[in-house]
């Protein structure tokens, strides 16, 4: 973890609700660092953290049940302000020595919050608001030294504080339909933890720096996988800066589920910049070869992962000079999703093994940097605007590292490759010319084994559905389906069905994550 101990920072502890993690962004929204811990974080870990606050996240068990997670008590005499969320208010209430009902007081939805003491949570609020409950145990009587300062219809205890600095909330504040749950945060950060507002751009692009210069030794050299995507050439650029140019060459590999024009994109935006630092190298019959008869998306994945490392590591024995180090534009989000580390590997399963993350190889010849391993893609993309990155280049949509391979549904097989490349070049084209492919997250074709009877000419085809997925999102976590204009997803199909050989059939995916995921494997 990288050394944010200047920063002040509020630390989340991870009680297994699915979105602990959307509190730790909304603080980072507020200009303050957040981190989500384990929810076993020990005393001496928090006070070498530096940790203005805490907040104990929500979680989907009862406090009385056997092997509920429960944090250490000592968090409550420490003088470090704690906010309880929804199973933190209950944590916080049965370790105090309250007690709760079980089971019996469940309510799910909107409810309306109305204030019964003066709080300086809710300084600014003075009406009643709407806020968002999912509960099923509530706390039935409080500790001593705890008193009410809101209640809804169903919680007489649905706000709680005591005098010691502890406050907690049955509602969630993180999540938007709760009115004013970004003041009731920025009153508990800035009020009562006192935390001045210091995650910038700029404090992020420094304290990435510091990490790195902490890490790679004056004559380590860094081979750096990127693959023209807004992370990891922002993993480049903060690299170049911080060891300079003359220990630094970035790899990019084609490896044959590239999109269309792809290499050429590379060529054009990164040599001017990189000069002979970049290598450009074409692996792709290797991977193809590697893939063939795969069904399986995460053995996809496995193995894209493992063909990544071999060709750096060939790579790597080319020059005179061994690399030391292989530098990945790994976001915090990929690491939640593969489960790995920290807090997510406790609480979470995981989502998908991300080829950088899950499926690297447990023997590899490097050591592996992530300046970027913290961070959001929307804190990246202002990174990446600071150092420079072109504004095309950091509101670039995310393009997964295993490539179309994951955009194939089955065997990964040449006519579908030239399907889903050809299919989402149409997509993005035909947004762009809609002036609406910057305002997206995600959007591109992808296509299975099914196949659906079409006619052309005057004659009976079969040929491949291709479905088109289009996403808004913030951060990749949750996403919903686009709401096309007609006349667009019209012009869309009409080009796949006439252009693309092969496909009779366009549909249109209208599943928002979750429950589904953003890629269809
Ligand atoms: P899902 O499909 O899990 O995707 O909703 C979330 C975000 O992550 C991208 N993605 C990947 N990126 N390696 C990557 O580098 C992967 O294996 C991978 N799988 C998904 C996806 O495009 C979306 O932006």
């Amino acid at each position: 973890m990288r050394d944010t101990s200047r920063l002040e920072k509020i630390l989340v502890l991870d009680f297994g609700a699915q979105y602990a993690h959307l509190i730790c962004r909304r603080i980072r929204e507020l200009g303050v660092f957040s981190e989500l811990v384990p929810y076993d974080i020990t005393q001496q870990e928090i006070i070498r953290k530096r940790a203005r606050g805490l907040i104990l996240s929500g979680g989907p068990q009862s406090v009385y049940a056997n092997g509920a997670p429960l944090p250490s008590e000592k968090i409550y005499g420490m003088k470090v302000p704690v906010l309880g969320i929804c199973y933190g208010l209950q944590a916080m209430v049965y370790q105090n020595g309250g007690t709760l009902y079980r089971g019996q007081k469940r309510e799910y939805g909107k409810a309306t919050l109305r204030m019964v003491k003066s709080s300086v949570l809710f300084s600014g609020i003075s009406k009643p608001m709407s806020c968002w409950m999912s509960h099923g145990d509530a706390a039935r009587k409080l500790p001593r030294g705890f008193e009410a300062i809101g209640k809804t219809s169903d919680s007489p205890y649905a706000a709680i504080s005591s005098k010691d600095g502890l406050f907690a909330i049955q509602f969630h504040p993180e999540v938007s339909h709760t009115e004013q749950g970004m003041r009731i945060l920025s009153n508990f950060v800035f009020k009562i933890c006192g935390c001045t507002r210091n995650w910038t751009a700029g404090t992020m692009i420094e304290d990435s720096i510091a990490e790195i210069r902490s890490k790679v030794g004056k004559d380590d050299k860094v081979l750096c996988a990127l693959s023209g995507g807004v992370d990891s050439s922002t993993s480049a650029l903060l690299i170049e800066k911080s060891i300079g140019r003359s220990r630094l060459k970035c790899v990019f590999v084609d490896h044959g589920l590239l999109r269309e024009g792809e290499r050429a994109r590379i060529e054009k935006t990164f040599r001017p910049r990189l000069g002979d630092n970049l290598v450009i190298v074409d692996e792709s019959k290797k991977f193809l070869a590697a893939l063939k008869g795969v069904e399986d998306p995460e053995e996809k994945r496995m193995i894209m992962g493992r063909e990544f490392i071999r060709t750096f590591e060939r790579e790597s024995r080319k020059y005179s000079h061994n690399f030391k180090w292989l530098a990945q534009g790994t976001l915090y989000t990929d690491i939640v999703e593969s489960a790995r580390g920290g807090a997510s590997r406790k609480t979470r399963s995981v989502i998908k093994s991300h080829h950088n993350v899950g499926g690297l190889p447990k023997d590899i010849a490097f050591e592996i940097l992530e300046p970027l391993k913290d961070l959001y893609k929307d804190e990246v993309r202002k990174i990446a605007r600071q150092l420079g990155l072109p504004i095309e280049l950091a509101r670039a949509h995310p393009f997964p590292g295993p490539g179309l391979a994951v955009r194939i549904i089955g065997k990964v097989t040449q006519e579908k490759l030239d399907i889903v490349r050809k299919s989402s070049a149409i997509v993005e084209d035909e947004l762009q010319s809609a002036g609406l492919l910057s305002k997206l997250w995600q959007a591109f074709a992808f296509t299975g084994d099914d196949l659906a009877t079409g006619v052309k000419g005057d004659s009976r085809e079969l040929g491949h559905i291709v479905t088109v997925r289009i996403v808004e999102s913030k951060d990749a976590m949750t996403a919903d389906w686009f709401r096309i204009p007609n006349e667009v997803l019209e012009r869309i199909s009409n080009r796949i069905t006439n252009e693309v050989n092969g496909v009779t059939w366009v549909t249109y995916a209208v599943s928002s994550k979750p429950p589904s995921t953003i890629e269809p494997q």
